[in-house]
Parts: structure tokens; sequence; C-alpha cells
């Protein structure tokens, strides 16, 4: 008999061991996204289209998740895996390093298959961003992830093979799509970044999903108004002044996008302006539309909705970008169906997702640029010296309270667990002249008019570190909250177990009592987990799995990260799946530290390495590191072999020796700018063999 009813239930095609999901239920694509789905699939980025991060599973609870066990790990080929997986009946789809897309049976952790878009030959400038892919989205059979030389592709679930590919941004502009693309209702939409490394203009476009055709585009800012005739042009270009479009503008949409089935809506959290200082970009007048903004859109038309804009006139490298969950919250006795964020500012917001109009907003986190949201007008009550004015320096706080790492909200608990960081940035444009402000910037390559110098900030020992923070947003004040170490926080998911699963640069992959923040669980993963965990079932059975790796947010400052080991070259990325009784024992898998490499014939030449560093900040420390100490995501230089030789090391920074793993041929760089670099690199090896002496 009992063989009979597992025959018909596999006959039937759906979860085998009598899970809640009813057949009908996973009839439509919309159904798994759903908030009130029973939680067997995880379909898309932030598992429903209202992204919570939240399970409604509750098999792994507060009273057993202490015998939760490692089910099985697989080794990830890559260096770059901060990523959110996704799971559909059964199986893990996950992208890695530059859109490499894997199928693993969730069940056994056997790679079903992999794709390859082939983006280090693609790529070409656009390999600079160094992201990574951080997710992709599902519907119907198929695949949608987006590339770092800014394709949009469809891939056949069952297959790994490729079923469409259209090109989602501009040619030669360093545009590039390392955000998961989401899908609603047949549409497949998607964005892209690229606003803090060259001039460009943000927007957003969707295409069906089965075909791949162009539905509609949504610019997210105005272009020239003497030649421009879209929507947002005749919106929006009254808020800003001077020749902004020559800049691009900036406002990409490159993280956050979640979506309303009932009021068809698909709300777009919009990036920074470029260039960031306000002044550069718009003669420091107007508000800057839809800058740094959440904009609610029409999902058949793409006609503007509302926006409200959380930074009018955004100078500091601000966005709001970071998720955006949907949720039904009790506010003064009545249900409102709200849209929240907890963006780089430290302001959390509550938002009527009707209306577009703001609830309230407090401070999470310590904040020095606004002393309040006044909620009559949605404004921010700034600090006057927030906008460095007089060549002065402002200590802004927060530089980034919540980077991309999610957040979740549990409707269960009521709070949102939020990955927060604490670190602040001086900020000025003092001498940054404008015709030189191009080439000034500290830290990266971008277009930025500012000078953002993070040790500017002095006395203060939270400067650079992280806790997690349980938020009540009916009552806008704190649960609870840990510590985290180091200076970033792995994003969050909670589930109806009343547990939040956290993962940390230590290492150690936790959950906590959702309502109390208890530590319950701790498992050593033996490599950071910056990532964020999703849970599912299989054959009725609730897993949890998370990948480990650093990524490149959480890997620019190695100074702070001398506590932790982050490199990909001495310990795995892999993808760790975990269960109720789950036994395996996780081999170590780590190999020795880096060390100084020895170069006998390095001879120092201060002027040399002082024009070295400028370049290097400019072009390698993204990756590489602030002063040359490496974080994880790529080789340290101090230890490296390849600048011991000239010939080698041009070879691989001229002339791409090593594209295709992602280090990018930077050969609008003289060879003479990068021997300079050469220098300074061999001068921090030599400045580390001399302090471990
Ligand atoms: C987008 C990220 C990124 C940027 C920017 C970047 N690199 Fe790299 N680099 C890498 C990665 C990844 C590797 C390792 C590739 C591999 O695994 O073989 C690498 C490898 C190298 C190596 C070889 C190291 C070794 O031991 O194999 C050198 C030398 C190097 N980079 C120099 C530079 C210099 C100089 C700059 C700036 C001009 C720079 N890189 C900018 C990502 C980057």
């Amino acid at each position: 008999m009992k063989r009979i009813l597992g025959l018909s239930a596999i006959l039937l095609g759906f979860a085998v061991a009598g899970h809640s999901q009813s057949p009908k239920e996973l009839a439509t694509p919309t159904a798994r996204y759903l908030d009130g789905s029973a939680g067997a699939d995880w379909p898309g980025y932030g598992r429903s289209f209202g992204e919570q991060h939240y399970s409604p599973l509750a098999q792994i609870n507060d009273s057993n998740v202490g015998t939760l066990g490692l089910l099985w790990s697989a080794d990830l080929p890559t260096r770059n895996s901060v990523t959110q997986p996704i799971a559909v009946d059964g199986v893990i789809f996950l992208t890695t390093g530059l859109s490499f897309v894997h199928a693993i049976d969730a069940k056994t952790g056997r790679q079903l298959w992999t794709y390859d878009p082939q983006v280090a030959r693609a790529a070409g400038l656009k390999l600079r961003g160094g992201w990574g892919a951080r997710g992709l989205a599902w519907w119907k059979g198929k695949l949608y992830v987006g590339t770092q030389d800014g394709r949009l592709i469809a891939i056949d679930a069952n297959s790994g093979k490729q079923v469409w590919s259209v090109q989602t941004t501009e040619e030669g502009k360093v545009e590039f799509v390392t955000g998961a693309p989401r899908v609603f209702d047949g549409k497949v939409i998607v964005g892209f970044g690229g606003a803090d490394l060259d001039l460009v203009r943000g927007y957003v476009t969707t295409y069906d999903a089965e075909t791949g055709k162009q539905l509609w585009r949504f610019y997210t800012v105005p272009g020239d108004p003497a030649v421009d005739n879209d929507e947002t042009t005749k919106l929006a270009a009254g808020s800003w002044a001077g020749e902004w479009w020559k800049f691009g503008g900036g406002g990409t949409v490159w993280n956050a996008m979640t979506y309303d089935p009932e009021t068809d809506t698909i709300f777009l959290g919009t990036g920074n302006g470029v260039p960031w200082n306000h002044k550069a970009r718009s003669k420091g007048e107007g508000d800057n539309l839809f800058l740094c903004s959440i904009v609610a859109l029409d999902g058949k038309t793409g006609r503007y909705k509302w926006h409200y804009q959380i930074n009018p006139g955004e100078s500091w490298d601000y966005n709001a970008a970071m998720d955006m969950p949907l949720a039904t919250i009790e506010i003064d006795g009545k249900p409102r169906k709200v849209i929240m964020q907890a963006p780089k500012n430290g302001f959390y917001y509550v938002i009527d997702r009707i209306t577009g109009k703001l609830i309230s907003a407090e401070p999470w986190t310590k904040v020095t640029w606004a002393s309040k949201i006044d909620l009559a007008t949605g404004r921010p009550v700034e600090n006057p010296a927030a906008r460095y004015p007089d060549g002065s320096t402002f200590i802004l706080y927060p530089r980034t309270a919540h980077s991309i790492q999610p957040m979740a909200y549990s409707p269960a608990s009521g709070l949102a667990y939020i990955p927060t960081l604490i670190a602040a940035d001086g900020w000025s444009d003092s001498g940054v002249a404008n015709d030189e402000w191009r080439k000034t910037s500290p830290l990266s390559t971008g277009q930025f008019a500012a000078v953002r110098n993070p040790f500017a900030v002095k006395d203060d020992p939270d400067n650079g570190t992280s806790k997690l923070v349980a938020w009540d947003p009916r009552t806008q004040k704190q649960a609870w909250e840990q510590k985290t170490p180091g200076p970033f926080a792995g994003g969050t998911m909670a589930t109806a177990g009343n547990l939040v699963f956290q993962g940390r640069l230590d290492g150690r992959f936790n959950a906590y009592d959702a309502k109390s923040g208890k530590l319950l669980w701790s498992f050593d993963a033996k490599a950071p987990v910056v990532a964020s965990p999703l849970s599912y079932t299989v054959g009725g059975r609730q897993y949890v799995t998370v990948t480990t790796g650093i990524g490149l947010s959480a890997a620019i400052r190695g100074d702070l990260l001398k506590d932790v080991d982050t490199d990909y070259r001495t310990q795995k990325r892999r993808v760790l799946t975990f269960a109720i009784g789950g036994k395996m024992a996780l081999p170590d898998g780590r190999a020795a530290k880096p060390a100084p490499v020895d170069d006998p014939d390095y001879r120092a030449d201060d002027a040399q390495a002082a024009r070295g560093v400028a370049v290097y900040n400019r072009r390698c420390a993204q990756c590489h590191g602030i002063a040359g100490q490496a974080g994880g995501i790529a080789p340290d230089l101090r230890a490296s072999p390849i600048p011991l030789s000239a010939e080698a090391y041009l070879q691989v920074t001229h002339g791409g020796a090593l594209l295709a793993a992602g280090m990018p041929k930077f050969d609008d760089l003289s060879e003479a700018d990068l021997l300079d670099v050469r220098h300074y690199i061999r001068s921090r090896a030599a400045a580390w063999r001399a302090a471990g002496k």
C-alpha cells in the first residue's frame, strides 16, 4: 500500500513525502514565488516576489536546531562565491565568479551541469568591477543570469544549455550585471552597475521570459532634454542642473527589485549619482531624481507610479540599492502594506507601497549626516556640514550601514535582521579642481569629484566592526543585537522555526533564536560565510544551504581582516547543505597562509613607489586590497612571485595573461605606469618582510 502511494505521488510529479504544497499550488510559476507558498522551493533571490529572505518551513526549529548537521559539501572551483543560490524541485542552482551557473542535486551534492558564458573573453574593461555574479532567477524551467559584460542569458534548467541571450547594456561603457535578474508575470527584468567606474546612465529593461524579446525600458535618470523624450527625462529633468547628461548621471539598479503581484507593481532601488559630488554633477542644485530612490513602476508597461527619494541631491555614494522586502505590518492598529529598506545611509524606512508615502524612518545605527527624517515632507533634516562645503572634511557616519548582503524579515517575529556595518569616511572636495577630479579619487577608477578617505576617522574603536541587528519596523526600535567579527557581516535568512541564520567572517555559520537573539547553533565552515543562506525541502525534508567565501566589498580592507582567514588560494570555496541529523565532518582544506616573497633585487625608490601607489589605488586596490594587503578575492601581490620578473609581471598586467581567471588586462596603462605599480608592490612586500623580522 505504502509503495503504491509513493508511486502515485511520483506520477503526480510533486514532493513525494506528503508535503503541504499541493499540485495546484505548483501549477503556475507565480505560485512558487508567493509569500504564502509552503516554501518547498526558493525560486528567486529573496525566495518570494516580496523578498523577505524568509522560509515558512519549521521542521528545523528553535527546539531541534542543536541536531542540525552537515549533509554534504561540494567544492566550488572559484574565488568568488558570494552568491544567493536558488532551489527548485530538489535542484540547487547557483552562480560563481564570472557568471558560471552550476546545477547541483540538493540531496547528494552531485554536480548535474555547469554553464560557462565565457565572460572573461568578452568582458574587456568590464572585468574591472570584479564583484562576480550574485544570483539568478528561475521561471518555468528556465534560469536567468546576467554577466559582467552586460548580457542577460536564459538557460534550460534541465540541460544547462543556453536558450537565448541579449545584450542589455551599451557598447563601450563599463556597465556590468552582477545582481540577480528578477522574474514576474512572464517577464524578466534586469538592471546593471557601473556608476562607480564609468559615466553611465541607469536603466532597467524587461524581456519576455520565453523568447528574450525586449518589452520595456525605464531610465532612472533623465537624458539630455534637447534630444531625449523618454518618460524620465520629461518627469525629472527639472530636478537637475548644468549638463548632467554628459556624466550619465548614475542611478543604476544593480541589486534591489521587488514585485507586488496584487497591484502588478515592480519596485526599483536606484543607485548613487555619478560623479559622486553633487556640486560637480548638478552644480549643487536639485534633488536629482531618481537617484537614490525607490521607484514604483507598472509591471505591464513600465510606466512610472511613484517614487520615494531617500537622499535628495545625493553626494556621498549613498544609494537605495539594498534589498526591499514587502510586508503587511500593523501600524496604529491597522494592517499596512509596506515596502521597507535599510539602505547605506543608516535610516530604516517603512513606506506605504500603494501610495509611496513615508510612514516612518529612524536610524538603526550611528548617523551624522542627518538629524532625522521629517515625516511631514518625507525629507531628511541634513547636517549642514555633511555636504563638505568650503574645502572642509566631513566625517560621515555611516559609510555603508548595510551592504548588498540581504536583511531578512520574519512575519512570524515581526523583526528585520540587518547585517550592519559600522564604518565612517572623511569626505572632502578640497583641492579637487574641476578638470582634475577624474584623476584624484583615492580608491578606485571612478569619476567621483570628491575625496573619500576611510583613514580620516580617528579614535573610534567601533569603526571597522560589524553587528547583527534585529529591528522592529513597527516601533522603529532595536529588539536585540549580536556583535560579529571583522568589518563585514553575512546576509541573513529567517525561518518559521523561530530561527535566524547568518554567516560570519571568522567562518562560523550561526543560528539564533529569532525573538531573543540567543545563539542556538554554530558550525565551523572553515572559510568566511558572507553569502546569505536559503531553505527548501527535498522529498518533504527541510534543508539549509549556504556558500562559503568572501566578496569584493568585504575584502577591500585587507588590513581589517588580519585576524581571520579569507584567502581563496589557501582555503576552499564551497557549497554546504545542512539537515537535521546530518553527520558529515567538513574536511579542513586549508593551506598555509601567504608570506611575503624574498626579492633580493629590490632597491627602494620612494619617488617611484609614490607614483605607483596612486595608480595602484585607482586600478588595483578594489581587488588586491588597500595598501597591497589582500582580503581574499584576489592574490596578495606582496606574496606573489610574478612581480619578481618585470617581464612576467607585464605579461599579466599589460598582456592579459590571466584574463580567463578574472585578472583584467590593463592595456590602457603605459608599461611605465605598471612598472611604477610593480615597484610599489615590491616596496609593500619589503615592508611586510621587515615587519615580520
Ligand atoms: C577585478 C579584479 C582585479 C583587479 C582590478 C586587478 N586584479 Fe590582478 N588579479 C586578479 C585576480 C583574480 C588574479 C588571480 C588570477 C588567477 O587566479 O590566476 C590576479 C592576479 C594578478 C597577478 C598575478 C599574481 C599571482 O601570483 O598569480 C598580478 C601580478 C596582478 N594581478 C597585478 C595587478 C595589478 C598591478 C593591478 C592593477 C593595475 C591588478 N592586478 C588589478 C584580479 C584583479
